[in-house]
């Protein structure tokens, strides 16, 4: 058995679990919760189960094959510039059952045509599967969203809620290092310049390339994702009351929402919290890294603690010493972490294979984070993957670790 596998296989086994996870994940949720909108910030999930099948049809069969649109229609509803999340379910969309019948009639198509495609030749789309990752990988990505989606679910228990879990729980329940007995603290990154970014063109976006050398001077940042326990300190300690903690923004976001803890948690009396948790309420767990803040509360949590959040070139940076003994950990699988730094190109950005993914975001309004979550899966979870959002969102799988001078 070799380990290096066949472009077309990859992406035929790539393609096939982004859809046994997509169907697997709404499987347990009948269809008025499919087409309901949990919250404003959402698409009703039989939207988005229909758009990663418009998307599909779209890359890998109308720009790929000529293939004419399935519904001209569609390139209306599905199109995520068009229409505002909260507008969605009074689109004309499809219902869960037609939405899988799409999807499962474009993916036949695919495979048809991938039989047919040169993967070693010149089409930069084509080369090494590129369009076919990008792909696979927007399909990924919409499951984390769909995952939000049903977290904000208030009543609904998913079954497979407890496979739900940062990757650092997960492998201390089954008999790896406890999340706990991580030294704790924070570790010396040496300054100097390293290779940011990637040249890798195959399976890999447009905004990480192109690589290139970066000086960062010498900077301290923690070994682990702030954990709950040491959150809720802040929260006890009157951090959510003390302007001078906040930025101007953050400040007017925490007087707006009259945000007092992270979402979902709930003060049960004195000194103990609980908080929901796919629909189930369970004590906070004190070693987990804390999730649902906003970049804002990451901002006042570091304040407090005397530091800063760190900025993406120090997170990537310190994202090469994970593993090593001493070194930072945690950093790919856990919680998406809050960076300082706003959206931009790097230096020699070439939009690719279209602006929309990228480029329309770039400037202040987003903030970077970096690693990925429990629910990234691993063809989207990379040291180089950028992920950016509005700096008041919660409900995306968002934590952060702190970083300081050396
Ligand atoms: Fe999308």
């Amino acid at each position: 058995m070799g380990v290096i596998v066949d472009t077309e296989d990859r992406i035929v086994a790539g393609l096939g679990d982004a859809r046994a996870r997509t169907l697997g994940l709404l499987a347990p949720i009948d269809d008025a919760d499919l087409e309901r909108q949990v919250s404003d910030l959402m698409s009703p999930l039989v939207w988005d189960l229909a758009h990663v099948g418009h998307y599909e049809e779209l890359w890998l069969l109308r720009n790929l094959a000529g293939a004419p649109p399935t519904n001209e229609l569609f390139d209306d509803v599905y199109d995520a510039f068009k229409h505002p999340r909260r507008d969605r379910p009074s689109l004309p969309i499809l219902g869960p059952a037609d939405a899988r019948a799409f999807d499962a009639g474009v993916r036949s198509r695919v495979l048809d045509v991938l039989a047919t495609v040169d993967l070693d030749g010149d089409d930069p789309l084509l080369r090494d599967g590129f369009v076919y990752g990008m792909v696979v990988q927007h399909e990924h990505q919409h499951d984390e969203t769909m995952l939000a989606t049903i977290q904000l679910m208030e009543h609904f228990a998913h079954p497979d809620a407890d496979d739900w879990r940062p990757s650092s729980v997960l492998r201390s329940e089954t008999g790896g290092q406890r999340a706990s007995s991580v030294p704790e603290g924070d570790v010396t990154i040496d300054g100097g310049t390293f290779l940011m970014g990637t040249d890798e063109h195959a399976w890999v976006y447009d905004n990480e390339r192109p690589r290139r050398e970066v000086e960062v001077p010498p900077f301290r940042i923690d070994r682990t994702p702030v954990t709950n326990r040491h959150y809720r300190a802040f929260v006890e300690d009157g951090g959510y009351d003390d302007d001078r903690l906040w930025g101007a923004d953050g400040w007017a976001w925490r007087q707006r929402t009259g945000a007092d803890s992270p979402l979902f948690w709930r003060r049960e009396g004195e000194g103990a919290w609980s908080r929901r948790r796919y629909g189930r309420n369970e004590e906070v767990p004190p070693d987990e890294p804390v999730q649902h803040v906003s970049w804002h509360e990451a901002d006042a949590f570091a304040r407090w603690r005397g530091a800063r959040l760190p900025t993406e070139a120090e997170w990537e940076k310190a994202a090469g010493h994970d593993g090593e003994p001493g070194g930072p950990q945690q950093m790919l699988g856990d919680v998406w972490e809050w960076t300082a730094t706003d959206f931009d190109g790097y230096p020699g950005f070439v939009s690719f294979p279209y602006r929309e993914y990228s480029e329309v975001f770039f400037g202040n309004e987003y903030k970077m984070l970096r690693g990925g979550s429990w629910a990234t899966d691993p063809s989207v979870e990379r040291v180089t993957f950028r992920n950016w959002d509005y700096p008041i969102r919660r409900q995306i799988f968002a934590g952060f670790r702190c970083a300081a001078e050396a």
